[in-house]
């Protein structure tokens, strides 16, 4: 957040400098206390050290002034230099490009480059990046069991964030995070095995068989040969879905400090190995808050049913009569989410191809009856990402409870990004908030129980 000025030529140092001071006076004390002012980049986000406030104090040996910040409101929780955002004015930007471009021009593997070595690719560097992570696609064997053991009506989500967490016990050197050869075969085979675990996830559900993958393909077109192919001795993508995927793959890919994000580094804070730490990032991702918001965007609009019902549906959300209106609103963007408007051309590029959806009156209607209301105006609440994705990914024919997995694909190159950023940060350490304790002062223990050790088979020798 912040003014938006031009980039000035050469990379960013990355650091904080000073910009002024805070001059605070404590009425507890009558004492006068400065406190320093830091900003970023050339992006003006300012703030100050949280722990610049601990001095301040009634007592010497009194612990000093804390923040209280539930859900990090206004809490930086670190510096980053991947990703911009404007909430304000609306504007996204991976290491500077604006995402309207990357969507455009580039390729998921290139943005995902992108987002963890700060430049975009020379040729040569993005051909071994690509060979790389096409001849690491594959899965142990065992994973494929390890999939099979799950319920014919498991929903992917939980199957894919247990395997990702399997996945750390096949590649103990994992836990070498501060071996940058071991970090790097670690991110690969991420990268890489994402898309075959989510694949497989789909064909377990599907009860088909598991494909593997398909080293001639791009990262996308694999990806849904993975998914879809049958019988056919080569899978040829339909190429609007291998473009569309591609884009929305790249509109996911990173978000700053959103909640799997924070997520990933507070795990990985503990110096656990990578795949755990992104494991805590696809169950984060899974809330219907976050990610799992595509997906109930699809419930809401199938329980709305009919254009005609949406007055009524949009009074529900209003009186908190019913849930929310999910796809809507955002903690950084106060209007329109870039991505937003992106997919929803995206959608008309889709169903120009496979015909229009269904319910795509019932979402542009809620649109529109929620941008005019007031109270959807007063508190800046704008379609987000996850507005428009699912009709897209219905029409490409993916269930509505996979419709997260491929967030979940995408995300993994922003929260790798991310989790190294945290490890190369020296002022990081492991994520451990503060508290203000509201409960009981000490008191004597003192039991009402009189059996302390009950049991089933106590019960019935008593009978
Ligand atoms: N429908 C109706 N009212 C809403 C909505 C919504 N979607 N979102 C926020 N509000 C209201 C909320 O009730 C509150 O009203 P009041 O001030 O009267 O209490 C006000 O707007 C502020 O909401 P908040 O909960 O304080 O805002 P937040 O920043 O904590 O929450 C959010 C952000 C995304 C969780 C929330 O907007 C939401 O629940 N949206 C629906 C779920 C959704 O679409 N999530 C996807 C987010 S984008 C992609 C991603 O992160 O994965």
């Amino acid at each position: 957040m912040g003014n938006t000025q031009p980039t000035p030529p050469g990379p960013p140092s990355g650091e904080l400098r000073a910009t002024g001071t805070l001059e605070i006076k404590d009425s507890r004390t009558d004492k006068n206390y400065s406190v320093q002012i830091v900003q970023g980049g050339v992006e003006g986000d300012t703030a100050i050290r949280a722990m610049d406030l601990r001095q301040i104090k009634t007592q010497p040996d009194e612990f000093g002034l804390m923040t209280y910040d539930p859900a990090f409101m206004n809490t930086a929780s670190t510096k980053s230099a991947i990703t911009f955002i404007d909430g304000d004015k609306g504007i996204l930007r991976y290491r500077g490009y604006p995402i309207e471009q990357l969507a455009e021009k580039a390729t998921f593997l290139e943005v995902a480059w992108l987002l963890r070595h700060g430049e975009l690719p020379t040729q040569d560097e993005y051909n071994n990046w690509v060979h790389e992570i096409t001849y690491h696609t594959y899965v142990h064997e065992n994973i494929k069991t390890f999939l099979q053991g799950f319920r014919y009506d498991a929903h992917p989500m939980s199957m894919l964030c247990s395997a990702v967490a399997a996945m750390s016990s096949f590649y103990p050197e994992a836990k070498n995070i501060h071996d940058p050869e071991a970090r790097n075969i670690s991110i690969v085979r991420l990268l890489a095995k994402l898309p075959t675990l989510a694949a497989f996830c789909y064909r377990h559900v599907k009860g088909l068989p598991f494909i593997y993958p398909d080293n001639d393909l791009s990262y996308t077109e694999n990806f849904l040969s993975m998914v879809a192919r049958m019988s056919e001795p080569k899978y040829e993508a339909n190429p609007v879905f291998v473009k569309a995927l591609e884009v929305l793959f790249i509109l996911h890919a990173d978000h700053e400090q959103n909640c799997s994000t924070n997520a990933v580094r507070a795990v990985g804070s503990s110096h656990v190995d990578p795949f755990s730490a992104i494991a805590a990032g696809v169950a984060a991702l899974y809330g219907p808050l976050h990610g799992g918001a595509n997906e109930q965007v699809l419930r809401m609009i199938n329980e709305i049913g009919h254009p005609k019902n949406v007055p009524g549906f949009i009074d529900e959300v209003k009186g908190g009569k019913g849930s929310r209106l999910m796809g809507f609103g955002h903690r950084v963007y106060k209007s329109y989410d870039p991505r937003a408007r992106i997919v929803k051309k995206l959608a008309d590029e889709v169903f120009a191809q496979v015909g229009m959806d269904k319910d795509l009156e019932i979402a542009l209607k809620l649109e529109e009856a929620a941008l005019n209301d007031e109270y959807f105006i007063s508190r800046k609440l704008y379609p987000n990402v996850d507005f428009y994705t699912g009709l897209i990914y219905r029409s490409m024919a993916f269930p509505t409870d996979f419709f997260t997995v491929l967030f979940a694909v995408a995300r993994t190159a922003g929260w790798l990004s991310q989790w190294e950023e945290m490890l190369n940060d020296k002022e990081q350490k492991i994520a451990r908030p503060r508290q203000i304790y509201v409960g009981y002062g000490e008191r004597p223990y003192k039991s009402t129980l009189t059996d302390k050790f009950p049991s089933a088979k106590k019960d019935a020798l008593r009978k």
